[in-house]
């Protein structure tokens, strides 16, 4: 089977480069792709938010399997064309994809399929604002409605810089603050059938200590030897399987990937945010450690036979990534710096670390920044720490001038574990 894949960030290269261990993939593409992503496939370019160029091309590769791996273009319909041109695509429709693309819907669907998650108001003027800032109390949780690429949401002790951000959203969530540790778990679903992958958990604040700003994710690590053994089930249970009926009953049916973003508070599990698809940078870690073939996991739910798949198999190992970004991201990271050390992880490091590249693009014989986060060093070992210490080896060895990274990413629960 062919498969093109959608997008251009350490997602997408982690999922090229499963599809390209795969023995039933005979050929992986990727549109747009990235500098480090040519390597395990086959560069196009594409429009990725023009479902008719992407179908076009979709058929022009003769793909039997699209995976459309950003927001934006599942919110722009394009799996919808990728599907009307007659080519399965893993990824919801865009009436779907207002799961994530609106919050306000997400706890629309929530109240109705009777999803535990954050108490909340929609607000539109100041007003509202106040009374709802007023109503929770600190710390104040403010989430502009639309897309924001993880950078929308606001969790602040101050009132006025929480009353500031929830002013310039048009239409604006503001919510009860859930307390405990987050977790992401993901789930491949037809619309029907929904099969949990493994957890992992996401560090979104810039800083060491979970400090500073949120942004899209700095690193990441599964499995979390801290998570109750029936959390998968539970989540299953009380969270994934009753939003895809919901969503099915709605006559809008969500295949594809569901990414419930769980916050484990003292009163039990909340929902923070779902998703869409694939989470950056979890799904590094949790396609480190799967063992079942991706694409025909990704075929059934893409020809809604998911029930009929094989059940998942997964390595023993532990993964870690840690996310390499720019020169002042999130703020207004710097681009065009060149990065080195690329070929020394390759050699030393392989097979149990490697770099999946992000913000990066090919100037002549140079690989050099292009985005905010510009790679994500992933390693795998047979515990936490060994991944940890592996994945740290690698970092060490990428030059990238004015760049950060946090250090404590899996920090905590290896030495917990
Ligand atoms: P979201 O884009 O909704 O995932 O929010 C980004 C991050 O903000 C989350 O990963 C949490 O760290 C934090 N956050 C969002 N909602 C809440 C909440 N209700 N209580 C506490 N933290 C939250
Ligand atoms: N890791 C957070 C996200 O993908 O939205």
């Amino acid at each position: 089977m062919k498969v093109l894949v959608i997008g251009g960030g350490a997602r997408e290269h982690a999922l090229c480069r499963s599809l390209s261990l795969d023995p039933d993939v005979t050929a992986v593409h990727c549109a747009p792709g990235n500098a480090g992503i040519g390597e395990v496939a086959e560069l196009h370019s594409v429009d990725a938010l023009d479902g008719a160029a992407v179908a076009r091309l979709a058929r022009e590769l003769d793909a039997g399997l699209v995976v459309v791996g950003p927001e934006a273009p599942l919110v722009a319909g394009v799996a919808d064309a990728v599907r009307a041109a007659g080519i399965p695509c893993f990824g919801p429709s865009r009436e779907a994809a207002v799961l994530e693309g609106s919050k306000a819907f997400a706890k629309d669907v929530m109240a109705a399929a009777g999803v535990p998650t954050a108490r909340s108001y929609v607000c539109t003027n100041a007003a509202e604002i106040d009374e709802a800032l007023d109503a929770f109390g600190a710390p104040y949780v403010v989430k502009d409605d639309g897309l924001a690429a993880g950078k929308g949401v606001v969790v602040t002790d101050d009132v006025a810089a929480a009353r500031a951000h929830a002013l310039v959203c048009e239409r604006v969530v503001i919510e009860e603050y859930l307390d405990g540790p987050e977790v992401s778990l993901f789930a491949v679903t037809d619309g029907e059938t929904v099969v949990p992958l493994t957890p992992a958990q996401d560090f979104k604040r810039a800083l060491d200590g979970d400090a500073g700003p949120n942004t899209g994710g700095m690193g990441a690590y599964s499995p979390l030897p801290w998570a109750d053994p029936k959390l998968v089930d539970d989540v299953l249970n009380t969270v994934l399987q009753p939003t895809v009926d919901e969503l099915r009953r709605r006559g809008t049916p969500f295949s594809g990937l569901l990414y419930a973003g769980l916050a484990i508070t003292s009163r039990g599990v909340r929902v923070i945010e779902f998703n869409a698809r694939f989470g950056d940078p979890e799904t590094q870690v949790v396609l480190a450690r799967l063992r079942t073939p991706l694409a025909g996991l990704l075929l059934h739910a893409a020809k809604g036979t998911l029930a009929d798949a094989p059940p998942l198999r997964w390595h023993e190992d532990a993964a870690v990534t840690v996310v390499v970004a720019s020169h002042n991201y999130p703020d207004t990271p710097r681009t065009g710096d060149p990065i080195g050390g690329l070929a020394d992880v390759a050699d030393q490091d392989a097979p149990y670390a490697y770099v999946l590249h992000a913000g990066t693009r090919r100037e002549g014989d140079d690989v050099v920044s292009a985005g905010g986060r510009v790679l994500s060093v992933t390693a795998t070992g047979k515990d936490l720490r060994e991944a940890r210490e592996r994945a740290y080896a690698a970092v060490g060895r990428i030059r990238l001038d004015g760049s950060h990274h946090r250090t404590d990413i899996a920090g905590a629960a290896a030495e917990a574990s």
